[in-house]
């Protein structure tokens, strides 16, 4: 009897980045590093996992915290949290190693939250975020959301809108707060049964809700921006003057709370119209001043945000912007003698600058012609008997059905072909 060896798939809300979209992927993460070193940013990584302790900051009444998180204890026994978002990390790298201030940074890479999988939403997903850590100027704000604006721009995305908000000072916050949580006590019986529970432990997690019932109360529901103080709505004023000067059209949105615990002043999110309502934020950030103190550093203010990679490039697709980029290989070497010359050629070609690539295991002229053609490469050189005895080398332009082939001297065929692809200095 034979005995099937067991086969796997990747997680649930997990996916593999194959080659075909991974090359769009490679270039939307090169362009998007681009964007922020165009800013002054520079790159930061930190570890995957943390002590579990960094992220309990971001609020243990919060779904990511409370839900989400991908705890476990390590073999000797620490407490330790896949992260489930950059910015606590990088406010705990802050206190560490004590750097300059303003310190810009940006950061890319996988992030993990334990949630029911859907469009959009995964459960190891990709975030490109910026920090701004050490200045409490209100024009870092603007040039941290003029830099988010940059990338939705220049991934080509039209329909999406900016939701500006201010979450006030801690005192405003907590003010508010009290207020909000007084309202909906009193229409307790209204909400949905769904949310009452958290309209009564973090009354600012319901204003989130996307439930009807809840909604209706919420709609009546105080606004933060009537607490503000006089410096938290100086700040945010100046927020709003800096877009309007810079044209990045927002909308002004008092019910914009997000869902981590840590936000002061100004919070911001964009919104991508072409995607379905659960799932259309692909980027939200805003300022966190009391995160590095609660991390056990000198109290000093912050802001930055953070975006979704997938929601990107769906965004993308329901766009139509932002194609995969043209193939890499430039040059595809055939060879129907003993494989000898694909291998040398390919690696002079290499050697000098150009992509090439090459069919393995003697196959037949056919196979690696529909290979070279498949490849998307621009020309193909060819290496039969005759090409070997004469020390030529045939060269045929694959993208240009009129040009016929040409033979080259073997010697010269690496500088021809730098001519013909215009690397030639
Ligand atoms: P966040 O709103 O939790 O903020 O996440 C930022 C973005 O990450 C979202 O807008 C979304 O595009 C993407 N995202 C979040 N969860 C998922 C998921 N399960 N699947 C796919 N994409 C997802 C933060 O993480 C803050 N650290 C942002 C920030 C930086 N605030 C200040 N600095």
């Amino acid at each position: 009897m034979s005995k099937k060896a067991n086969t796997f798939q990747t997680p649930i809300g997990t996916k593999d980045l194959l080659p075909g979209e991974s090359a769009r992927w490679n270039e939307a993460t090169r362009q998007l590093g681009r964007i922020a070193e165009r800013f002054g940013f520079s790159l930061i990584d930190t570890p995957i996992f943390e002590d579990v302790g960094v992220f309990s900051r971001i609020g243990e009444g919060t779904d990511v915290v409370g839900k989400e998180m991908y705890e476990f204890l390590d073999r000797g026994d620490r407490a330790m949290a896949l992260r489930p978002e950059g910015t606590a990390a990088i406010c705990r790298a802050f206190v560490q190693h004590r750097p300059l201030t303003p310190w810009k940074v940006y950061y890319t890479g996988p992030y993990f939250r334990y949630e029911a999988p859907q469009a959009g939403r995964f459960r190891q997903f990709h975030q490109y975020g910026v920090e701004a850590i050490g200045s409490d100027d209100p024009d870092i704000d603007v040039e941290v959301i003029a830099l988010a604006w940059s990338v939705l721009q220049g991934a080509g995305l039209r329909e999406t809108q900016l939701l500006l908000n201010s979450m006030g000072d801690p005192e405003t916050k907590s003010r508010y707060q009290e207020s909000l949580g007084e309202f909906l006590l009193n229409r307790l019986e209204e909400i949905d049964p769904a949310d009452r529970e958290k309209a009564k432990t973090h009354p600012l997690r319901a204003l989130d809700s996307k439930r009807e019932a809840t909604q209706a109360v919420v709609s009546e529901a105080p606004l933060i921006t009537e607490y503000l103080s006089t410096d938290a709505e100086r700040h945010f004023d100046r927020v709003a003057s800096g877009l309007k000067a810079l044209n990045i059209p927002f909308a002004l949105e008092p019910k914009l709370v997000r869902g981590l615990d840590y936000y002061t002043h100004t919070t911001f999110e964009f919104q991508s119209l072409a995607l379905e309502n659960a799932q259309n934020t692909v980027c939200g950030g805003g300022r966190y001043n009391g995160l590095v103190e609660q991390l056990g550093g000198p109290a000093t203010p912050g802001i930055g945000f953070a975006l979704g990679i997938e929601r990107l490039l769906l965004a993308c697709d329901a766009e139509g912007s932002f194609p995969s980029p043209p193939t890499t290989t430039e040059v595809w070497v055939i060879d129907v003698t003993d494989g000898s010359s694909a291998r040398d050629l390919t690696n002079s070609l290499r050697e000098a600058g150009v992509a090439a690539d090459r069919s393995f295991d003697q196959r037949s002229m056919r196979s690696q012609m529909r290979s070279a053609d498949r490849s998307g490469a621009a020309i193909a050189l060819i290496v039969g008997e005759q090409e070997l005895n004469e020390s030529v080398v045939t060269l045929r332009k694959l993208r240009d059905d009129e040009a016929g082939q040409i033979s080259i001297p073997r010697s010269d065929v690496v500088n021809e072909v730098r001519l013909i692809l215009g690397l030639e200095s």
